[in-house]
């Protein structure tokens, strides 16, 4: 009986201290890893993208340091082409968008953020397989439910009445929305003070190299039989929106499209250029359409999903190959030239 109890005691003993000796060990990993950068973190946020990723065989795992465990994700350390890479896949919405990209600047030595995904389309003119690097993306979720005619609140950039939507149009008692500017805080200014922010605007120096990327040949076949009938294009400086909303209707599309003129539609890009903003981070948002966010006879999102995630990583590897490594080599001093 004692001795029974003797070994349930050790064990019990051994598991509370098991914990804190992995986290120390992880402690360890991390600040090996960190003396190695600087590193460009790359951020996907659905299995699809990052199996396409990985398909494309550019990354190459650091032997020593493959990977770090934190809050349940996978930070994967390796090198694409010559730069130092950080890849994790962070899930998707804002909320892991955002604390995924406030972690990987936070642990590791992050100089840069490139972000990557499948998006749907809100444009006419943008359909499947095509590739957006916006320009910048506003925040369509931060919401005031007001009343029907409710009067918008000062920090209301834009508002839907949900009576314009009827058929035919008229009163509806889920009356107004007001679309609310985030408050954002940034090092560059007054601790503890927000400024409003509508629009979220990527790094412009990176824009202007992925502008000259243009006319890059992009996949066009879903598979051996299936085909696209025109050749997918990159196009550069659009908006962009996001929120924690899959939009898959073609009324709400054609809103976001008329009132704030988006093209693509997703739910991580804002919180992750806002986040790297924040931080005084460059940051950049490569998105492959894979749907027309709810048109009527789109096809289903399964179909062109990987197709445009395969694209995406193709524009993503192409600006990370001309990234100039001199601006990658030395790390906080330089964030604000990058
Ligand atoms: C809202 O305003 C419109 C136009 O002024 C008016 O026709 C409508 O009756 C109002 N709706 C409500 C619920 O007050
Ligand atoms: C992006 O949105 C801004 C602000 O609403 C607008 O002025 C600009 O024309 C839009 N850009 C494009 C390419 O539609
Ligand atoms: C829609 O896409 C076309 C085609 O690339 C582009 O030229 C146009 O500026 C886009 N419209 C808006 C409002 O962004
Ligand atoms: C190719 O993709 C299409 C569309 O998803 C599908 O219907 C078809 O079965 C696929 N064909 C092959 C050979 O995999």
């Amino acid at each position: 009986m004692a001795s029974r109890v003797l070994v349930i005691l050790l064990l019990s003993l051994t598991l509370a201290f098991a914990e804190p000796l992995r986290r120390r060990g992880a402690v360890q990993v991390i600040k090996q890893v960190k003396e190695k950068g600087p590193y460009l973190g790359v951020i996907a946020a659905y299995p699809p993208e990052e199996i396409a990723f990985f398909a494309s065989k550019a990354f190459k795992p650091d032997p020593n340091h493959p990977f770090v465990e934190l809050s349940g994700r996978l930070y994967r350390v390796g090198k694409v082409f010559d730069k130092k890479v950080i890849f994790v896949r962070c899930g998707f919405g804002m909320l892991n968008a955002a604390a995924v990209t406030q972690q990987m600047i936070d642990v590791f030595d992050v100089i840069g953020i490139l972000h990557f995904g499948i998006a749907g389309s809100a444009n006419d003119s943008i359909s499947y397989g095509d590739v957006t690097i916006p320009k910048q993306f506003v925040q369509t979720g931060l919401w005031d439910w007001l009343k029907p005619n409710g009067t918008l609140g000062s920090s209301d950039f834009a508002h839907l009445d949900f009576g314009d939507f009827g058929v035919p149009k008229g009163n509806n008692l889920l009356g107004r929305v007001g679309y609310s500017s985030e408050e954002f805080f940034s090092v560059n200014g007054k601790p503890n003070l927000a400024e409003r922010l509508i629009w979220a605007k990527v790094t412009s120096q990176w824009l202007h190299l992925a502008s000259n990327l243009e006319g890059i040949e992009l996949e066009r076949c879903v598979n051996s039989s299936f085909c696209l009938t025109r050749s997918p294009k990159l196009v550069s400086g659009v908006n962009g929106t996001s929120a924690d909303i899959y939009v898959d209707n073609e009324a709400y599309a054609h809103f976001l499209f008329q009132e704030f003129q988006v093209t693509s539609v997703d739910m991580e890009s804002f919180p992750i250029v806002m986040t790297s903003l924040s931080n005084g981070i460059s940051v950049i948002v490569i998105r492959g359409i894979s749907d027309l966010a709810g048109k009527t006879g789109e096809q289903d999102i399964d179909t062109f999903e990987d197709l445009a995630a395969t694209n995406a990583v193709t524009v993503l590897l192409r600006l990370l190959s001309m990234l100039p490594s001199s601006s990658l080599s030395s790390s906080s001093s330089l964030h604000h030239h990058i």
